[in-house]
């Protein structure tokens, strides 16, 4: 498995090969023993500089890149799309090229378009990680996802992993539905039918109209907010009916394997896909995941970064 990463990019894992997605985990559980010491800092990115460049709001992706940066004792530079010229008029490109110029390393870029972060990793020499590009892509999610799967259940092949919500809408699903597949879990996807592609069903995915089929076998549970800031129209009659079929609440939860996890990318909507009990419950995973995109993202920013020798900004 030495040295088997070879991309100066993290852009999606459908571009990822079983044995890398199973190389980042791999990396990320040593990087996980680096924030349970003492000191929890190594100097594995010193002397390289990052910039974290977020064009749409962002708290969980955000803080954690920024801490796993700052634990690899890189130098550090956030720039928002309020408060930068992108504001004025100015192209990503433009303002990509610029940073580019300051001779940094990486840029971590969360966007609204899908695609933009492929659109830079082609025209940059800087590494890109994706941090979510509208409803396309976000590799560090679902790896810090099956990192949590992994670490809870011990494997991911052959496990029931059941996905609930808009998955229309979803880069966190698609990321999950790649991800899990390359590494031989059995999806299925539920939601209401407006919100789930019957589409996923040609890739092996197994497409459930009713909660009660989703919820029953499953290993994992990982449950979707809607969406709302990325839909055109209404997709289902009222939030209510939503909660009333789709919402893991304590009814719903009779269907669930006592030892299944729960999982939420966040952020949540209590009370409306996820009832608060649950997400505080005894077999909620959430705060965990949270933990491990540290990890995650650190394992992430390390390996790109290690592609960036050859053509080093100091050259
Ligand atoms: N899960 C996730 O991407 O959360 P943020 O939008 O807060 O980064």
């Amino acid at each position: 498995m030495e040295g088997i990463w070879k991309k100066k990019d993290l852009l999606s894992l459908y571009d990822l090969s079983p044995e890398e997605i199973t190389y980042i985990l791999d990396t990320a559980e040593e990087f996980k023993k680096v924030s349970q010491r003492k000191v929890k800092k190594v100097p594995a990115l010193r002397g390289k500089t990052v910039v974290n460049l977020f064009v749409e709001p962002s708290t969980r992706t955000r803080m954690s890149f920024e801490l796993a940066e700052q634990r690899l004792s890189a130098d550090i530079i956030n720039i928002s799309a309020e408060t930068s010229s992108l504001k004025k008029g100015e192209t990503l490109l433009d303002t990509a090229k610029n940073i580019e110029a300051l001779q940094v390393d990486l840029i971590v870029i969360r966007h609204s378009a899908a695609g933009a972060p492929n659109f830079l990793a082609k025209r940059l020499k800087a590494g890109i990680l994706n941090a979510g590009d509208g409803s396309h892509s976000h590799p560090t999610q679902a790896l810090l996802d099956i990192f949590t799967i992994r670490e809870k259940k011990g494997k991911i092949k052959g496990l029931n992993v059941s996905i609930v919500g808009d998955i229309l809408h979803s880069r966190v699903a698609r990321s999950n539905i790649w991800g899990l597949l390359k590494l031989g879990a059995n999806v299925t996807i539920a939601g209401p039918s407006t919100l789930v592609p019957r589409e996923f069903t040609q890739i092996g995915v197994r497409v459930c109209d009713n909660l009660r089929d989703a919820l029953e076998g499953a290993d994992v549970i990982n449950l979707l907010r809607i969406q709302h800031e990325r839909q055109q129209a209404s997709y289902f009659p009222s939030i209510s009916e939503y909660t009333n079929i789709f919402g893991l609440n304590k009814e719903s939860m009779r269907y669930v394997k006592p030892d299944a996890l729960i999982m939420h990318p966040g952020p949540i909507n209590r009370g409306v896909e996820l009832d608060s009990s649950i997400a505080d419950g005894p077999q909620s995973v959430i705060l965990e995941q949270v933990t491990n995109g540290l990890a995650i993202r650190m394992a992430a920013l390390f390996l790109v970064a290690g592609c960036l020798k050859g053509r080093d900004t100091s050259q």
